[in-house]
């Protein structure tokens, strides 16, 4: 009987044991929570992520859930404010921040970036037949700029012509929705967003030359190398075996 108690005394600490180790692994690991990866995105951006009915779909999208899916993690998209991601990443409130987001230097001091998985530019939208035909213009003269608060649009316009020509707006459309109601004389913004802002309301164009040209990745926690790694190894399979392109040709027919 005794050896019995001792076996079952030890079983019970060498369960607690691994139970511990689990724990531990899923607090320090991969994800923070255990199973799941939890992705932050702000999901007012087509074609990168945008509602359908109340699934959040789109290149981003895709591209995680077939990243989650090699990883052999569920994907939980958490749809938040764009410039409240890089601190939810910082604070291990997410695992992976995927909202078209830019890759800067700025921001490579609060999180790690994955390999890039698409480009863009930002886009200058104005109203058809705007004295503003080109970035010089817009630049130089005193035009009101609207940009989604936080993003690379937002924080270049302001370098470039200063805090009080800049109108920011939590989401890219409602910025677009206040040039068209004139409130605005031009926005800024990444340019396959502004297509499809441009397609949805009538009288409004794309200029014709971008304004900046960038790199889109994810940005996971600093201390979560293990979770970089694996990513990164799990995006060089998805784009040679043809993944990624298909993903982005689904959403951007014939792009390049
Ligand atoms: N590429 C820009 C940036 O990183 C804008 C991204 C906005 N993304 C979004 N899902 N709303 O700042």
């Amino acid at each position: 009987m005794k050896k019995v108690i001792a076996k079952i005394i030890s079983l019970g600490l060498v369960l607690g044991m691994a139970g511990a180790m689990a724990a531990c692994t899923s607090k320090k690991g991969t994800t923070v929570k255990s199973g799941t990866l939890t992705m932050a995105t702000n999901a007012y951006f087509p074609p990168y992520e945008y509602y359908e009915g109340t699934d959040i779909v789109g290149i981003d999208a895709e591209i995680a859930a077939a990243i989650a899916e090699k990883l052999d993690l569920k994907l939980e998209i958490v749809d938040v404010e764009f410039d409240s991601i890089i601190a939810g990443v910082q604070s291990n409130k997410y695992d992976i921040g995927m909202a078209g987001m830019t890759v800067t230097d700025e921001r490579k001091k609060a999180v790690n970036f994955s390999s890039t998985y698409a480009t863009g530019i930002q886009a200058v939208i104005v109203p058809e037949g705007s004295e503003i035909t080109d970035v010089d213009t817009l630049l130089g003269g005193d035009y009101k700029v609207g940009v989604q608060q936080g993003t690379t649009g937002d924080i270049y316009m302001t370098d470039d012509v200063g805090e009080d020509r800049v109108v920011r707006f939590s989401k890219g459309n409602d910025a677009v929705l206040a040039l068209s109601t004139g409130k605005v004389d031009a926005v800024v913004i990444d340019n396959e967003p502004a297509k499809s802002f441009v397609a949805a309301n009538a009288g409004l164009v794309i200029l014709p030359t971008a304004y900046v040209e960038e790199e889109y990745a994810m940005c996971i926690n600093k201390d979560n190398k293990d979770l970089l790694e694996k990513i990164n190894k799990a995006l060089e399979e998805l784009t040679a075996d043809g993944t990624i392109d298909k993903i982005i040709e689904k959403y951007i027919p014939s792009n390049g």
